[in-house]
């Protein structure tokens, strides 16, 4: 069956690969940006930022004037902080949770009484494999995460009764635009800081594994299914071998075990 999609944040990453994606497939998909972006790709266009109300307000209403329903919400936009939890800027914080929680929460609100009326819909909320455990040196970016999960897991129960699916993503690294988006909210450090030395370190750990990250593509391509599906699951990990283990230990092992694996990953001291 042919949807009427939102999808946020499709100038880049996986919004643009899924877009696009599901655009291919004869759905008919609403892409959201903050900026001009060229992206001819079957993609309809709506102005929005998440942490303005009233443009959250105006896309989605423009959805329903021209399509009378919302079949599916991918919440894929976001960004990312980076730096001590003692020091990154205060507005860095507030813009971290404004976004990736605050404003995916707002835009799902606009859209659940459109699903609740029609009698049903998908919300897919991007998380991260940071919404599952805490990273050293992304402290704000995983409390933002962690939030929307439990928002997702809570709200997943409420609205089952109106035949809503609440879904959640945990990507692992991925090769996106995130990197280079996320290096002008990084807290300045200079050498005289007490984390300076750890945080060079270990943030030149989570550079490595990003640019080394797999191709949005294949997240996409994931999606595209989970669209498809008629009763998806609550969670998807899509990750590397490595950090879908990860995930398991996590769940498997005593705390302080699980905590020296990852303090080792990240060379903390
Ligand atoms: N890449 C990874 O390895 C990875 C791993 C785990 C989770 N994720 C999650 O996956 C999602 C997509 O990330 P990505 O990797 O594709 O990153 P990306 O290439 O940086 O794309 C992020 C998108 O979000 C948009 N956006 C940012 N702030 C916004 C706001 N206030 N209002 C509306 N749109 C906004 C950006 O628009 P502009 O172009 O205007 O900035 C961009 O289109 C995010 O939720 C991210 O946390 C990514």
């Amino acid at each position: 069956m042919k949807k009427v999609i939102i999808i946020t944040g499709v100038s880049s990453g996986f919004g643009r690969h899924t877009a696009a994606m599901l655009a291919a497939e004869g759905h008919t998909v609403y892409g959201t940006v903050r900026r001009d972006v060229d992206l001819r790709n079957g993609v309809h266009i709506l102005r929005m930022d998440l942490t303005d109300a009233d443009s959250v307000r105006d896309a989605v209403a423009t959805v329903c004037s021209r399509e009378k329903r919302i079949d599916v919400l991918i919440n894929n936009a976001g960004m990312h902080t980076g730096g001590p939890a003692e020091t990154l800027p205060e507005d860095y914080l507030r813009l971290q949770m404004e976004t990736n929680f605050l404003g995916t929460v707002r835009i799902t609100r606009e859209v659940l009484p459109v699903m609740r009326n029609q009698g049903g819909g998908t919300i897919i909320n991007f998380s991260s494999i940071g919404g599952l455990m805490g990273l050293p040196f992304q402290s704000y970016y995983s409390a933002a995460k962690f939030a929307l999960e439990g928002f997702s897991e809570a709200l997943r129960l409420e609205v089952r009764q109106f035949n809503i699916r609440i879904v959640l993503i945990n990507p692992g690294d991925f090769h996106t635009n995130n990197t280079l988006n996320r290096r002008n909210f990084l807290a300045p450090t200079d050498s005289t800081d007490p984390y300076h030395e750890q945080y060079t370190k270990t943030h030149g750990i989570i550079e490595r594994d990003e640019t080394g990250g797999m191709d949005p593509e294949k997240l996409a391509v994931k999606i595209v299914r989970i669209v498809r599906s008629r009763r998806p699951r609550l969670r998807y990990v899509i990750a590397s071998p490595d950090q879908r283990l990860s995930v398991l230990l996590k769940r498997i092992l005593p705390e302080r075990w699980f905590m020296k694996i990852i303090g080792s990953y990240y060379r903390i001291r």
